[in-house]
């Protein structure tokens, strides 16, 4: 893994089955049915990545020739929290290795005029605030979206959240570096800039659209 500039919180991934799969990601000719399968696919490989310093206990184990000294997971346990709606996209994914995650909701979207995030929905796990949070969503783009998620579950009492994104663009990721420093960020791939309506380039176009099929 790569770190962004010089934020030791900020992980770009490398991995090669990452990289192959986002490059089908972008490409405009995959369809919503691929799109989605992908998108949660990536999300697993990425959660895996993310939880590698997960606190872990030595346990003993009896197998049927002996006991065996093992680890196990400790600690809090984890909530998902998906930025509605492209962001729930890669919750079943991560789901996958961590079945007993719970779920919140939060719902932002981007007013394309201003850009600025605007806020309709918010469900959250009662004890959020004691879990270990991962906060996803495909696309950072100006990083509104982010900041303003994180910055919601820290009203909620939240100390320790990660985030995961699929893709990222380098003004995006200033934003949420500045705001957020305590806040460790994983992203699949670090793209060039955003054009003139806040678009990823080169990007995969619009995530929420494309996961869904409503464009
Ligand atoms: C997209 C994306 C992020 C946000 C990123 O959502 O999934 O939430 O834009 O942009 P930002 O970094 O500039 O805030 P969108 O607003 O398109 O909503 P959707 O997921 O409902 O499609
Ligand atoms: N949201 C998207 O879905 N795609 C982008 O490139 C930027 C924001």
């Amino acid at each position: 893994m790569q770190q962004y500039k010089d934020h030791k919180q900020i992980h770009i991934m490398d991995h090669p089955l990452i990289s192959h799969k986002l490059a089908i990601l972008r490409d405009q000719r995959t369809g919503t049915q691929e799109f989605r399968n992908v998108v949660s696919e990536l999300a697993t490989l990425m959660t895996y990545e993310a939880t590698r310093n997960m606190t872990t206990e030595e346990v003993e184990v009896q197998t049927p020739i002996g006991m065996a000294k093992c680890r196990m997971l400790s600690g809090k346990k984890v909530a998902i929290v998906p930025i509605l709606r492209a962001g729930l996209g890669m919750v079943d994914g991560m789901l996958t290795l961590l079945p007993s995650a719970k779920v919140g909701h939060i719902g932002l979207y981007r007013n394309p005029e201003t850009l600025q995030p605007v806020e309709y929905y918010c469900k959250l796990p009662q004890d959020v605030a004691e879990r270990d949070v991962l906060v996803v969503d495909p696309m950072l783009a100006t990083g509104g979206s982010a900041t303003a998620a994180i910055q919601f579950l820290k009203d909620y009492g939240c100390t320790k959240i990660t985030m995961l994104n699929l893709l990222a663009a380098p003004e995006g990721l200033d934003v949420v570096a500045k705001d957020h420093p305590d806040v460790e960020v994983f992203i699949a791939a670090l793209d060039d800039h955003l054009n003139e309506n806040g678009y990823i380039v080169p990007g995969l176009g619009d995530a929420g659209d494309r996961i869904f099929g409503t464009k």
